[in-house]
Formats: structure tokens, sequence, C-alpha cells
């Protein structure tokens, strides 16, 4: 048998195995189980998306392949989308390219500007395809903790002299995952000066950018700067779309023509009916604040079940999660487990999963994640199960 590349014998062991053991005997011991693992809607998309969806399929009768980069109308819609929500101007030949889905993008992103052992700064902790994709071009990850002290911003004037000078792309992720912080202007415009003083190109992941529990709608960095800015959207979390596998990236036009070249070395682009339902939930904004709402409501169950038993006060900004600061000292690993008690049975991923160790901290180790995907009488029962816990 050939062995497997050095490459992917390179990424690390998954070191959750036993959590995910214990959920599945959970799961076969006739528990009711109530899963706040994956942070996968399970609202059904909606059925403007999906008569549009249908109604595109018979339309386009002859299937032939999509474009590369998006249809014109996909890319006009886009630009519409974004002169609206951020009042960004974009121009949908140079600035936008379509995706399938953020996780390709941003897996595949190093390879068109990594060279082996360029850096790349990472938020920690974070979504992995950020440090899985710098490591499959060959690249360096430098890690930059985010944590309760830093207010969840990376500190980039920490960030040592000679890594600077070996770095190319610096990762950002606002609303985040999974801290759930949102970017201010103040914090975007100092991350853009730091990229433009160290010649860095600025990747910002905006999958959760209309995801919010609030009034004040989280901006783009687009609003602060374009200049060596690309930004990846996704309608996954947006339209509750996960499965259609549609987003865009856009930005400054050299980025965004890089991209495209290593994009059409690699796909064949998004489907035409799919990019026809990414029109109608793009121009759709209904939809998004009914899912906001829902998820505000079950954010406030959840949030309030695990204060009643003595958690601190976690409320999010944005996003669909909640990270849930643990007592002083409580282990995430420990306290998940303790979740998957048959009684309580409820999932969660402990914050150690979704972050690396740097200089032996953790910044997850006191945190659990909950993806606030359950429906809201499941949110319910689970917050019962939660008022009954002991810790
Ligand atoms: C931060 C972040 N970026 C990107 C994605 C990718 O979403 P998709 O590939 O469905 O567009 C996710 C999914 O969970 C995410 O959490």
């Amino acid at each position: 048998m050939v062995d497997i590349s050095k490459r992917l014998k390179s990424l690390p062991a998954y070191l959750f195995a036993e959590i995910d053991k214990k959920v599945d005997e959970l799961k076969e011991s006739g528990a009711k189980v109530i899963d706040f693992g994956v942070g996968d809607p399970k609202e059904p998309t909606v059925g403007l998306i999906r008569n549009y969806t249908k109604r595109s399929i018979d339309k386009r009768k002859d299937s032939g392949y999509p474009s590369y980069i998006g249809d014109k109308d996909f890319r006009d819609e886009v630009v519409s989308y974004f002169k609206k929500r951020f009042s960004v101007d974009l121009n949908p030949e140079t600035e936008v390219c379509s995706t399938l889905g953020s996780k390709e993008a941003v897996f595949n992103f190093p390879e068109a500007f990594i060279n082996p052992g360029d850096y790349v700064l990472i938020p920690n902790p974070g979504y992995p395809p950020w440090e899985k994709g710098t490591l499959f071009a060959e690249g360096k990850c430098f890690f930059m903790n985010l944590t309760e002290e830093n207010n969840f911003f990376p500190e980039l004037d920490k960030v040592p002299e000679d890594i600077r000078k070996k770095a190319k792309i610096l990762w950002l992720n606002y609303p985040n995952n999974p801290t759930t912080q949102v970017a201010t202007k103040e914090f975007y415009e100092k991350a853009v000066a730091f990229a433009k003083e160290n010649d860095l190109l600025i990747c910002s992941d905006e999958a959760y950018v209309d995801n919010y529990f609030g009034e004040d709608k989280p901006i783009s960095l687009l609003e602060v700067a374009k200049e060596n800015v690309i930004v990846f959207h996704s309608l996954s979390k947006r339209s509750a779309m996960t499965c259609y596998r549609v987003g865009f990236v856009a930005g400054d036009k050299k980025i965004v023509d890089a991209f495209k070249k290593l994009k059409t070395n690699i796909d064949t682009g998004t489907a035409t009916f799919i990019q026809d339902a990414a029109v109608a939930a793009l121009s759709d904004e209904n939809h998004v604040e009914e899912f906001n709402k829902i998820y505000q409501s079950k954010m406030k169950i959840i949030s309030d079940a695990l204060k009643s038993i003595g958690l601190p006060d976690s409320t999010p900004q944005g996003t669909i999660y909640l990270w849930q600061k643990l007592k002083d000292g409580m282990d995430s690993v420990e306290f998940a487990t303790k979740l998957l008690d048959k009684k309580i049975a409820l999932v969660v991923t402990p914050g150690e999963a979704l972050s690396n160790e740097v200089d032996g901290v953790n910044p997850g180790k006191n945190y659990v994640r909950f993806a606030l995907v359950p429906t809201i009488n499941e949110c319910k029962e689970a917050a019962k199960r939660i008022s009954d816990l002991k810790i």
C-alpha cells in the first residue's frame, strides 16, 4: 500500500475521539441527545430561496459547465448587496469572484501567495482551514491568542519582528467564531496600518457578518480599506444554505485576480442554479432578520440557564454561537464530558478542540462553545437539563 503523503501525515491527530465515542454511545443508548456541537443551522432554507432554485433548474435546461468566477447576474447581486449593506462600491468584473462556500476558498487561498516557509498570522482559537490551508501550502502558522484580557482581538504589536518579516497573510474573522466578538472600526484601522507597515495581505473571513444579536450591524473590513484586503463571504450561515455550497470573495483586484487564477486550476465553479439561489438570498433581508430573532431567543434561553448555575455571563454579540466561560480552573473537556451524562445528554464543543496550545497556554481551555442550532423547543429542554446540573 502506498504511504499517505507527508503533508497529510503532518496534520495533527484529532484529539477528541474520546468525546465523539461518548456521543455515539449516548445516541445508541436511546438518550434524547440535543446537539450544540457543529454550527450547521437546522432552520429550513426559506421557501423564497428553495422555489427560486427549483424554477432555475427548469429554466436552465442545458447543463453546461458554470462560470469559474460566477455569472454576471451573481456578481452584480454581490455588488448591490455590498452597496446596500456596507456602502462599499465593488467592480463586478475585477473585484468579485464566486466560491463553493467559504471553506474551499479559505483552505486553497494560501496556495496563491505562500512559498514554503512563509508565515501566516492566525487568530487562536479559530476556524481550522486557516491553519490547514497554510500547512498544505507549506507555510508556517503564527498563532495569536484571543483571550478575555485582549478583548478577543489579536495583539498585533506583540508579533515578533522576525515573524513579521517572514509573514505574508494576516487572517481576521469578525464576528468571530468561536469567541463571538464583533470588530470595531478602530480595530480594523489598526490592523490595516499593521498590514501596511509589514507588507501583508489581510484575509477577512466574514462568514458571520449578517449573524448578530444586537441592533448594530457588524461591519466589513472593506468599509475601512480595499488595498491589500480580500474578504470571504458565505451564504451558509446568513441564509441557512450550508448544503448549497456558495459564497464569494471580494476586494483588491490584484488579490482577486490571483485567486481567480488559482481557482480556475482547482474547480469548475458553483452550479448555475445555486448561483441563482444565492441571488435570491442576497436580495432579501427579511429572512436574515427572522433568523437573527430566532438565534437571539435561543441564545437568551441557554445563556440564562448557564448563568442560573453560576457560570459567568458570556452573552455574545454576533455569530450563531455562545462562547461560554467556565468557572476559574474548570477544564473544557471535563465540562463537555459532564454534559454527556445520560440524564443531561447535551453535546457541546470543548474550547480546547478549537484552539492550539501556544507557549503552554490553550486559550480555549476555560470555555465551551454552544452552536445555537437546535430548535427553540430543544433549547428550552436543554435549559431545563442545564438547571439540574451541579457544578
Ligand atoms: C469562521 C468560518 N469561516 C468559514 C466557514 C465556512 O462556511 P462555508 O464553507 O459553509 O461557507 C465557517 C463554517 O463554520 C466558519 O466558522
